[in-house]
């Protein structure tokens, strides 16, 4: 069997701004093995977002094509992705528009093992609570309201709510880009464990080097639309070509510093 977890061909998107054309995406490919996590770096606007709500199917691509886990992402059925969704998850830079204002951390993480199916309902407790261990908060929490929460607390509930249902590919858009720089590294090192742990796939966006360099095996760098270099992130970092990777280095002076080296490179 083919490691290949996904395989990303030619995707180009453009949107209308009123009579200006807009360029987010012009002829993407890479691939993601299982396991794998990759980095998609690169400045504000040069189309992260938009690759991101692809892969999900939140946006459609003008052109090209996604195969996920075998099959051809962009043309299953309605019905097919309804089921077929739980394998590809995503986390929001915005901690509180994605959850239900209402919800407790129990029901916010319950609801997708409900919908799916995905333990019995008497089990489903017991799975909350290994969720809720798993991304280091106390079961105590369980009852509590997700806006008494803090930033950083809620984006361990939405990294729980997407574990919920064991993914093979976890898609994070700016998903600590928020977050107090303590709070974010202790997520980030979470990140990492959990990766190493389940062996999940991860596409890490992120508009900052040093956050994609703590989880991510490969690096994309994109600009304008367009992957302008890619590679093992430790080599790119050490050796940029493009003049986007090198901004996106410069903008972290602690990186330039050679075999700075924390994070093991290999899947
Ligand atoms: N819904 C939209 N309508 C018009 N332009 C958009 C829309 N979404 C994104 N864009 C534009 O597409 C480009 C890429 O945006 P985005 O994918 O959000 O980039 P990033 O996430 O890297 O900041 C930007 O120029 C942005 O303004
Ligand atoms: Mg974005």
């Amino acid at each position: 069997m083919s490691d290949i977890l996904l395989q990303v061909n030619g995707l180009s998107r453009t949107y209308e701004d009123g009579p200006r054309r807009i360029t987010a995406l012009s002829n993407i490919s890479f691939a993601l093995d299982r396991g794998e996590t990759l980095g998609l770096a690169g400045a504000s606007g040069c189309g992260k977002s938009t690759l991101a709500r692809i892969l999900m199917r939140l946006v459609r691509p003008d052109r090209g094509s996604i195969t996920f886990m075998g099959q051809d992402w962009l043309s299953i059925s309605p019905k097919a992705l309804r089921a077929q969704r739980k394998h590809m998850q995503m986390v929001f830079q915005d901690t509180v528009g994605a959850f239900n204002p209402h919800a407790t951390v129990s029901s916010a993480i319950g609801e997708p093992l409900r919908i799916h199916n995905i333990v019995s309902s008497g089990e489903r407790d017991k799975a909350i609570n290994r969720l809720l261990d798993r991304v280091g908060l106390p079961a105590s929490y369980a009852d509590r309201s997700i806006m008494a929460l803090s930033g950083g607390q809620r984006q361990r509930v939405a990294i729980a709510r997407a574990l919920s249902l064991n993914p093979a590919l976890l898609v994070m858009d700016e998903a600590v880009s928020a977050l107090d720089v303590s709070v974010r590294s202790r997520i980030l090192q979470l990140l990492v464990e959990i990766q190493r742990d389940t062996g999940i796939a991860c596409i890490f966006v992120s508009h900052e080097l040093a956050i994609i360099r703590a989880v991510c095996h490969r690096i994309a760098v994109m600009e304008k639309g367009h992957i302008v270099e890619s590679g093992v992130t430790g080599k790119v970092i050490a050796a940029p070509q493009s003049s986007a990777a090198k901004q996106l280095i410069e903008a972290v002076p602690r990186l330039n510093i050679p075999h700075e080296d924390t994070h093991n490179a290999q899947p």
